[in-house]
């Protein structure tokens, strides 16, 4: 690499602390490891996570850092470990990276790799931009598979693999059983598509908003509860004959949501909670103590990621109904404003392409 190269500058979404951010010329990253690779960026998204980041809700992001873990992109320049991908290759970005050898990776835990995990536009910059730095590329990376749609797996890097990891695989969905799904966001609606793999009975969908629950009943949703009356509860055992459902998955990240989870896990159910909590919540074991159920707690881990490329290649599944706008990442702020203002502008992903 010249020295040019190296001064280079690109245009990058960074965040300035709670409240600020800005699109603005940053320095193009480098590689700094042997494993690294860098990738020119085609198209990325903003994650409900990013909203959080801006809130300040989440300090181990700190200001002047490039927002965003998720995206696809054209390999610039590998480091010289990487054996698995060459400059030119196109690539989906996973959100989480891994280095594939320690305790937590050989586990297939990822999200937990010790020298890994959610860094990607958190500790570390983000695919916000025009260039990213992806860490242990060879084992974070995966190829585009030829004439796949590349909009369609932007929705992989980190949306489907947490529906599906946290909320479907560890709500243990099965054949015929039935499913409630608390919060018709993007990450409520991909655990609603993936629970259809396993054919459950019935999947009821709770929210506020009208609009995304009418998303969710052309998505497969079989009932829909709008909760803002504060009589979900009771909606929801009407439809079960009062029983309950055998997964309850928590897709919000509210004490008031995963309260509603806890009354609504049928004897023998499970919780799966996807939601990032920021305060506490009650337990209501004085209820629970007798009723055989679990709780699960996940960060996604994207070891589903090679699957779920399957299966969009199979076209059992279409990630793009998620997709609501499009912009250029000239316009990231723009962008910000439709995703920011979901209730009014009906957004739930948009895609940003470079
Ligand atoms: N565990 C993980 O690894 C992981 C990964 C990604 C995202 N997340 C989290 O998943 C959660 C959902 O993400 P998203 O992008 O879909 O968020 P989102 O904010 O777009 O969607 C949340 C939905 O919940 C609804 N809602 C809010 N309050 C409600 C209430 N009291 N009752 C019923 N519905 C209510 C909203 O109307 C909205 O449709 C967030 O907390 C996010 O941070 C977790
Ligand atoms: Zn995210
Ligand atoms: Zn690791």
């Amino acid at each position: 690499m010249n020295a040019m190269t190296k001064l280079s500058t690109m245009m990058a979404l960074v965040y300035h602390g709670p409240g600020k951010k800005a699109f603005e010329a940053h320095a193009k990253p480098t590689i700094t490891a042997p494993t690294d690779a860098i990738v020119k960026i085609t198209k990325t998204t903003i994650c409900g996570t990013d909203l959080h980041i801006l809130k300040g809700d989440l300090p181990s992001c700190e200001p002047g850092r490039i927002l965003g873990h998720e995206g696809v992109g054209v390999i610039d320049s590998v480091g010289s470990a990487v054996t698995a991908f060459k400059v030119g290759d196109r690539v989906l970005i996973s959100c989480v990276s891994a280095c594939g050898k320690c305790e937590y990776c050989r586990k297939g835990m990822f999200s937990h790799c010790t020298t890994g995990g959610w860094i990607l536009g958190n500790t570390i910059d983000g695919t916000q931009a025009e260039f990213v730095r992806t860490p242990h590329a060879d084992t974070s990376l995966y190829p585009i598979p030829q004439g796949a749609d590349e909009e369609a797996l932007v929705m992989l890097s980190d949306i489907l693999p947490t529906g599906f990891e946290c909320g479907v695989l560890n709500g243990k969905v099965q054949p015929g059983a039935s499913v409630a799904i608390v919060g018709s966001g993007p990450i409520g609606l991909a655990a609603l598509l993936t629970a259809q793999f396993y054919s459950p009975g019935e999947i009821i969908m709770i929210d506020l908003d009208d609009n995304r629950l009418e998303v969710a009943k052309r998505f497969g949703a079989t009932k829909t509860i709008n909760s803002s009356d504060g009589k979900a509860v009771e909606a929801l055992m009407k439809l079960t004959d009062n029983r309950g459902v055998d997964t309850a998955i928590e897709a919000v990240g509210v004490p008031a949501t995963f309260e509603l989870c806890e009354q609504i896990v049928a004897p023998g159910g499970v919780i799966a909670n996807i939601g990032v909590h920021g305060v506490k919540v009650d337990l209501h074991l004085e209820k629970l103590w007798d009723r055989n159920i679990s709780i699960t707690t996940r960060l996604v881990d994207t070891v589903s990621t090679p699957m779920l490329l399957k299966v969009l290649k199979a076209q059992k599944i279409d990630p793009k109904l998620l997709i609501t706008h499009r912009f250029k990442l000239a316009d990231i702020l723009d962008a910000y404003e439709t995703f920011g203002n979901a209730a009014k502008t009906k957004a739930l992903k948009v895609i940003l392409e470079a």
